[in-house]
C-alpha cells in the first residue's frame, strides 16, 4: 500500500519558536550553507534573525527532522520620500537530501500568502538569477531596479552580489507610487552586512 505524505508548513513568529526549533533552523542553515555556523550543543542558539525585523518562520518537519524553511522579515523602508512597510522573504532553504520534492514550493507559498495577507505595502526579495523562475511560480516577478542594504559605504547591493530583485506592490499606497519603484535603487535601510 502506498503511503501519502502531506507536508503542511508550520507558521510561527520566530520570537515564539522553541529552543529546539531554533536549533533545528540553525542546523538546517548549516547543512545548506556550511559557512553558517553550526550551533554549539552547550550554549543557547544565537538568534537566526535580527529581533528588530520581527521574523515570521515557515517550516516543514518530517519524521522529527526540519527539512525546509523560509522566513519573512518585516521592516519599514524609506524610498522616494515615502515610507513603505516591507515584508521580505529570507533564508529559503531545503535540506540537501530532500530537495526537488516540492518542499520549498510549500514553504515559499505559505510565506507568500502571509505577506499578501499582512499590512505590508511591498514584498521584496533577491535571489540568484537561475532561481527566478522558481520564485515566479510563487508569484514573485523580477524587476529591473536594484536593491542596496543602505546608503552607507560598504553596504551590500543586489548588483554587486549578482542577484535579481523580486518585487510585489501590495497596497494602494505602493501602487500610487509605482513609478518610484521603476527607477532609483531601493535602499533597505538595514544595518551594514544585512540584506534580503
Ligand atoms: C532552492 C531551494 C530552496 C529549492 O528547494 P526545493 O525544496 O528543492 O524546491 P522545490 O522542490 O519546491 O522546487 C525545486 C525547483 O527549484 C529548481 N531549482 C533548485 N535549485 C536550483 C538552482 N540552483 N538553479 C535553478 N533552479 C533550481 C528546481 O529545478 C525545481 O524547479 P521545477 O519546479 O521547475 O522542477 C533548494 O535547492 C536549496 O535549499 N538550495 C540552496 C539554498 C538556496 O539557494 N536557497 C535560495 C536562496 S534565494
Amino acid at each position: 500500500m502506498s503511503v501519502i505524505t502531506f507536508d503542511l508548513p508550520s507558521i510561527l513568529p520566530y520570537r515564539q519558536t522553541s529552543e529546539r526549533v531554533r536549533r533545528d533552523i540553525a542546523l538546517l542553515m548549516h547543512r545548506v550553507w556550511p559557512s553558517s555556523p553550526a550551533p554549539s550543543q552547550d550554549e543557547a542558539v544565537p538568534e537566526e534573525h535580527d529581533p528588530a525585523l520581527d521574523a515570521l518562520s515557515c517550516f516543514i518537519y518530517r519524521d522529527n527532522r526540519l527539512l525546509s524553511y523560509a522566513a519573512v522579515l518585516n521592516f519599514t523602508l524609506s524610498h522616494a520620500g515615502q515610507h513603505f512597510r516591507t515584508a521580505a522573504l529570507s533564508c529559503v532553504a531545503t535540506d540537501p537530501a530532500y530537495q526537488n520534492q516540492g518542499l520549498s514550493s510549500l514553504v515559499v507559498s505559505a510565506a507568500t500568502r502571509c505577506i499578501e495577507n499582512s499590512h505590508a505595502d511591498i514584498g521584496l526579495f533577491t535571489c540568484d538569477p537561475p532561481l527566478a523562475s522558481f520564485y515566479a511560480k510563487a508569484g514573485w516577478p523580477v524587476v529591473s531596479v536594484a536593491v542596496i542594504g543602505s546608503h552607507d559605504v560598504g553596504a551590500l547591493s543586489s548588483t554587486e552580489l549578482g542577484k535579481v530583485v523580486l518585487l510585489r506592490l501590495l497596497s494602494e499606497h505602493a501602487h500610487q507610487h509605482a513609478a518610484a519603484f521603476a527607477n532609483s535603487p531601493i535602499s533597505l535601510g538595514l544595518p551594514l552586512g544585512q540584506f534580503v
